[in-house]
């Protein structure tokens, strides 16, 4: 079938606008509401026993892959490893039998990714998917699949395969957790109860359209250069940030843990290189707020994403701070990548670049 804007001027702009439909549906998929817990579908192989965890994709997929690593080894206390898809594949990685490999993939059919599989497969994993294209090789080629329930994404850059990629792994690290009793009930019900609550805040972040729009005009479109930072499962946001105003607007970013910063682009920091801090209010919110103090010091420009606690918390900076609605800690990082899609696509629109086809890059990359 033909698959229009709906009334947007880019497929990007109608997918950012999707997310609360989409992150709803994938849940959905999972959640039971009466007794507030995730049911996976039957599983070939004992989830609970998997001593490992490797997660593996590229691109986008990768960062989520990256948020799902923060989770599963503090909610779920397991150990994970991750890693890029191309390098996972050249590296010779060692794996004790019996592991559990996790592939992501919009299109399931990212070469690298592909030949990361093979290679899980034939090293004795389990190897499960989280593919948005239920007939694709990635998907046919795992031994289980968990389905993003996104509907076709047509640009380029992805957006709500991202969050519902999240919506999954959010599901599958309560799931994990529950059956290897590293959480109770009462936890689970907490969790879950936060991820049910996801699709109608993701809303409320859409409104706040027109100022990150004036956002991304005032500071991002003149800049030559762009800092996102980010700390503990933020810090995969400061890095799709980047990535996502990299790709469409052609504009040098990169994302880098706020800690990390001291040891390297603080010595970029003066106004002409807007920062970007996602810094919801967790229990990390003081060690970025002393970052985002020593940027501002030095004269950056500061855009902080945070929620009415953490904006209160930073008033006395001068800084531009947007009061996204308060979550439950663990749900941020679904909330928090629409802001830095909406941020990425403003500025592309306002540069006038071609958001949903940009130059050099390819859909789905099918050769190596
Ligand atoms: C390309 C796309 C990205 C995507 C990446 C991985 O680079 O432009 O948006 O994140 O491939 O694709 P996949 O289909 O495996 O998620």
């Amino acid at each position: 079938a033909m698959i229009g804007k709906g009334g947007h001027r880019h497929f990007m702009a109608k997918e950012i606008f999707e997310q609360p439909q989409v992150i709803g549906d994938t849940l959905n998929a999972m959640f039971n509401p009466a007794a507030r817990t995730i049911t996976l579908p039957a599983l070939p192989f004992d989830l609970a026993a998997v001593p490992r965890i490797t997660m593996i994709a590229c691109g986008t997929a990768s960062l989520a892959g990256m948020v799902g690593r923060y989770w599963l080894e503090r909610v779920a206390r397991v150990p994970v490893d991750w890693d890029l898809a191309s390098e996972f594949r050249y590296r010779a990685p060692v794996m004790a039998d019996g592991g559990l490999a996790v592939f992501i993939s919009q299109s399931g059919e990212t070469a690298d990714t592909l030949a990361a599989l093979r290679y899980c497969k034939a090293h004795g994993q389990h190897c499960l998917s989280i593919v948005n294209a239920p007939e694709s090789t990635i998907a046919r080629e795992s031994h289980a699949v968990l389905p993003t329930l996104a509907g076709p994404e047509i640009g380029v850059a992805s957006t709500k395969a991202f969050t519902t990629q999240l919506v999954v792994l959010a599901c599958l690290t309560i799931a994990l957790a529950k059956m290897r009793g590293a959480i109770d009930h009462e936890t689970e019900a907490r969790l879950s109860s936060a991820l049910t609550e996801v699709p109608a805040r993701a809303a409320e972040v859409l409104n706040h359209d027109e100022r990150i729009r004036a956002i991304a005009q005032s500071m991002l479109t003149p800049a030559r250069d762009v800092l996102y930072l980010g700390r503990g499962s933020s810090y995969p946001l400061a890095l799709e940030g980047a990535l996502k105003l990299k790709e469409i607007s052609y504009i040098h970013a990169e994302g880098y843990a706020a800690g990390e910063m001291k040891h390297g682009p603080i010595a970029l920091i003066d106004e002409s290189v807007p920062v970007v801090v996602i810094a919801p209010s967790d229990p990390l919110f003081d060690k970025t707020a002393s970052n985002v103090q020593e940027v501002v010091a030095r004269g950056g420009k500061v855009v902080v994403f945070s929620d009415p606690e953490g904006v209160a918390r930073l008033r006395d900076l001068a800084l531009d701070a947007i009061a996204l609605p308060a979550v439950d800690p663990f749900v941020a990082p679904i909330l928090y990548a629409i802001p830095v899609q909406q941020l990425a696509y403003h500025t592309a629109v306002d540069k006038g670049t071609d958001v949903d086809q940009p130059r050099n890059l390819a859909k789905a990359v099918t050769v190596e």
